[in-house]
């Protein structure tokens, strides 16, 4: 069986349950992959505090809040995201995410892209998983 088709069984026609993914693991800042299509993960994570700034230099990139709300810090502004709200940061443009209680975010990227950006930092969690 080759690798497409392994993703093929792993994440087509399944209904995928956010809440039971979101019950599996309990660590901030370390998205785990969920699905795959046309290139693009999608993945969830549990954020709480503040993240780095940090741009991406290539990729755009979503986030959908799940639940609580997420501030993203821009240079010259800061948005307010809840529940079911969406933003897409375009590439190259700085971005820090912030939280005050856990947030849960679903995130959708191209599989190159790190969540840190161009940044190396001890955030960075290059082997995220499939759940
Ligand atoms: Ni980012």
């Amino acid at each position: 069986m080759s690798r497409h088709d392994m993703s093929y069984n792993l994440n087509h026609m399944t209904v995928i349950n956010l809440q039971e993914k979101f019950q599996l693991f309990s660590d901030h800042w370390h998205p785990r992959i969920i699905g795959e299509l046309n290139g693009q993960l999608v993945k969830i994570a549990k954020i709480q505090g503040e993240f780095i700034w940090h741009s991406h230099e290539n990729e755009d990139e979503l986030f959908m809040v799940i639940e609580g709300t997420l501030w993203l810090d821009f240079r010259d502004k800061t948005v307010e995201l809840n529940p079911g709200e969406i933003i897409i940061v375009p590439r190259g443009v700085e971005h820090r995410p912030r939280t005050e209680g856990e947030v849960k975010i679903m995130l959708f990227e191209p599989a190159a892209t790190k969540h840190t950006g161009e940044v190396e930092h001890e955030l960075t969690r290059n082997e995220q998983k499939h759940i």
